[in-house]
């Protein structure tokens, strides 16, 4: 496996990614996971390059992780953690601020809420623009964390049984991630939900077409003896158009160590964060717990976007 390139120049959708890009991301993050972890600190391979963050949504580890993945390269950040107290605020529209903060730096992440705005912002930037959420549609860099994750865990990528429990219909890490999974053979995917928030159709179709066994259910109890993954979702508040629905939608599923009885030894539970009370913190100490190894694998992961992504 070389470091060559990837095969696309900016990170918009899981859609341009090819399992031979995962490859190179994987073996470049599994090196700097090695190196992080080693406290080897001379790492150079950004040096003289600016990162731009603009969040234009509530994060922490996604904007935090990139800028800590940016500055364990030696390059440097500037960040607009609040975007829509920028020029935006006084009108500027984002295809106008991404032709000027491209040329401020020589990569940027973008999270907006907005479906689409990362594409439109990629359009006259001529620098590398990820896509660090755009409302209920791609995360991405979350998914090739998670995918990641299933690596180290599991060892393979295919022939698993994936449960995902939750907010399936505004999780934006979720689709995203299944598309990923759906690149490799014998995957089953199970959707546990309530009704109001299952996944939308089209999803399941195009995840059916690409190959993908899928599954849906309302309980987690008649399931959970086959799964090797549960990858649990908070329940998307802020992407509900009415109240009652988040209301009717909130305290359906809690993952606590009784109901995890009877589930495989090696389950992998998975999280993107941030947990509400969708995971119990008894689970935590649990071996099975891997969301906070996630995340730190998302340092790892945006260390090996960011070097290889570098030079457009
Ligand atoms: C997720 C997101 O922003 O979509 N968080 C993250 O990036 N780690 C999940 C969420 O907000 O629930």
């Amino acid at each position: 496996m070389g470091m060559t390139k990837l095969s696309f120049k900016h990170l918009i959708s899981v859609d341009q990614i090819k399992k031979e890009d995962i490859n190179k991301i994987l073996f470049s993050a599994e090196k700097y996971s090695q190196k992080v972890k080693n406290k080897v600190r001379s790492n150079s391979e950004c040096s003289g390059y600016i990162l731009a963050t603009l969040f234009f949504e509530p994060s922490t580890r996604t904007r935090f992780s990139f800028e800590s993945a940016m500055l364990r390269l030696g390059g440097q950040i500037i960040t607009l953690e609040h975007g829509f107290f920028s020029s935006v605020k006084k009108g500027e529209s984002l295809s106008d601020m991404s032709h000027v903060v491209s040329k401020y730096a020589d990569l940027i992440v973008i999270r907006h809420p907005k479906m689409g705005s990362a594409m439109e912002f990629s359009k006259n930037s001529d620098v590398p623009v990820i896509n660090g959420g755009d409302g209920a549609n791609e995360h991405p860099t979350q998914s090739l964390a998670d995918i990641y994750t299933i690596y180290e865990e599991k060892n393979r990528l295919d022939n698993l049984t994936i449960g995902v429990l939750g907010d399936l219909k505004y999780s934006r890490t979720v689709y995203s991630l299944l598309r990923l999974i759906a690149l490799y053979p014998n995957n089953k995917i199970v959707l546990i939900s309530h009704p109001l928030v299952n996944m939308q159709k089209d999803r399941k179709t195009k995840l059916e077409k690409m190959g993908c066994k899928i599954v849906e259910t309302q309980s987690l109890e008649e399931v959970k003896k086959d799964l090797d993954i549960l990858y649990v979702t908070r329940v998307q508040r802020e992407r509900f158009t009415k109240e009652s629905e988040f209301e009717e939608v909130k305290n359906k599923y809690c993952i606590d160590p009784k109901i995890l009885e009877g589930t495989k030894k090696d389950l992998t539970i998975m999280h993107a964060l941030p947990r509400v009370d969708e995971i119990s913190v008894e689970v935590d100490k649990l071996p099975q717990a891997k969301y906070f190894d996630q995340a730190q694998n998302a340092v790892f992961v945006r260390m090996a976007l960011l070097d290889l992504m570098k030079d457009g």
